[in-house]
């Protein structure tokens, strides 16, 4: 196992790194203004962005805070990035990247692709510095967790930029063995998914116990919202946290009697959760 480092983020306000004066981040190109991209752009805008560049034929919403162009073309000749971020879907970066090659050598390139790895990205730009990192969905209300890795010749000031442009979304871990982001892929970023779920599962037992379907909705959004709102805000152990809910002989120690059997939520969590990594590691590339 490499070793992790917990860098900054919004959630470990002790490392927080200090860029919240205006002008704090040097000019970017995005690549893909999408969900994601764009979140990282109105997280950049509100530390303060110097006059940037995105690149997106078709953005889902709005582009604010960088001038949007339609393709790699229309980038003015004269623009000189600190770094190129890509935020395309996986599936395109053979086709995306290659036209981006000529930043290579005096910008930093920040995927954000799911499954292409520094070799893969390298490989479309060249000799390029190259971190790649795996947010969560999280990041479009700057809650996200993000993992990053930096690939060779990545400077230490290269680093600290991706290091603040990730800060933007939530809290930023680095790790130095890349193959550790398949498990990082399975947990936090496929993870907001499980939570998703157990919203809509605990909804349905509502409406099963004759709750009317606006209260079920509230109660089983709340208590998902709030629990990790909590969680968010205690120093404690998640354990902890759940045995202050659970009386003796009470109601949720019934509940969770089933919740807990080792076939129930232990195995299916951990089930879950190799599967998924064991997909990270099939996609790789
Ligand atoms: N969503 C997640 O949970 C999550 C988590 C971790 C990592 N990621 C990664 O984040 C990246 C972006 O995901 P997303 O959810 O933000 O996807 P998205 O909303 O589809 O954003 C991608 C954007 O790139 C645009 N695009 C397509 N071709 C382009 C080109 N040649 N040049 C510039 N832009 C182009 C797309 O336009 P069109 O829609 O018109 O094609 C779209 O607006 C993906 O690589 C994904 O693996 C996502």
């Amino acid at each position: 196992m490499g070793r992790f480092t917990l860098q900054s983020g919004t959630d470990c306000s002790d490392r927080t790194t200090s860029v919240s004066s205006a002008g704090a981040i040097p000019p970017i190109l995005l690549v893909g203004a999408g969900r994601m991209g764009g979140a990282m752009l109105a997280g950049w805008r509100e530390r303060g962005l110097a006059a940037s560049v995105a690149v997106d034929p078709a953005p889902p919403v709005p582009v604010e805070g960088a001038a949007l162009v339609a393709d790699a073309d229309a980038i003015p000749r004269d623009f000189a990035p600190a770094a190129v971020v890509l935020a395309v879907k996986p599936q395109n970066a053979a086709a995306v990247l290659p036209a981006y090659r000529r930043f290579a050598g005096s910008a930093v390139f920040l995927s954000i692709m799911a499954g292409r790895t520094l070799g893969g990205i390298r490989q479309l730009l060249g000799e390029a510095a190259v971190v790649r990192a795996m947010p969560n969905t999280p990041a479009a209300v700057r809650q996200g967790v993000t993992v990053a890795v930096a690939g060779p010749g990545v400077s230490a000031a290269q680093r600290a930029l991706c290091d603040t442009l990730l800060a933007a979304i939530g809290a930023v871990a680095w790790v130095e063995d890349e193959a550790m982001i398949d498990a990082v892929t399975a947990v936090s970023g496929s993870g907001p998914a499980y939570v998703f779920l157990l919203a809509e599962l605990l909804e349905q037992a509502a409406l099963a116990q004759g709750l009317p379907a606006s209260l079920a909705r509230l109660l089983a959004r709340r208590t998902v919202s709030g629990s990790g709102a909590l969680l968010a805000a205690s120093e404690e152990d998640a354990a902890a946290l759940r045995r202050a809910v659970t009386s003796p002989g009470g109601t949720t120690e019934r509940a969770l009697a089933v919740l807990m059997a080792p076939t129930a939520w232990p195995e299916a969590i951990s089930r879950a959760v190799a599967a998924a990594a064991a997909r990270s590691r099939e996609l790789a590339g």
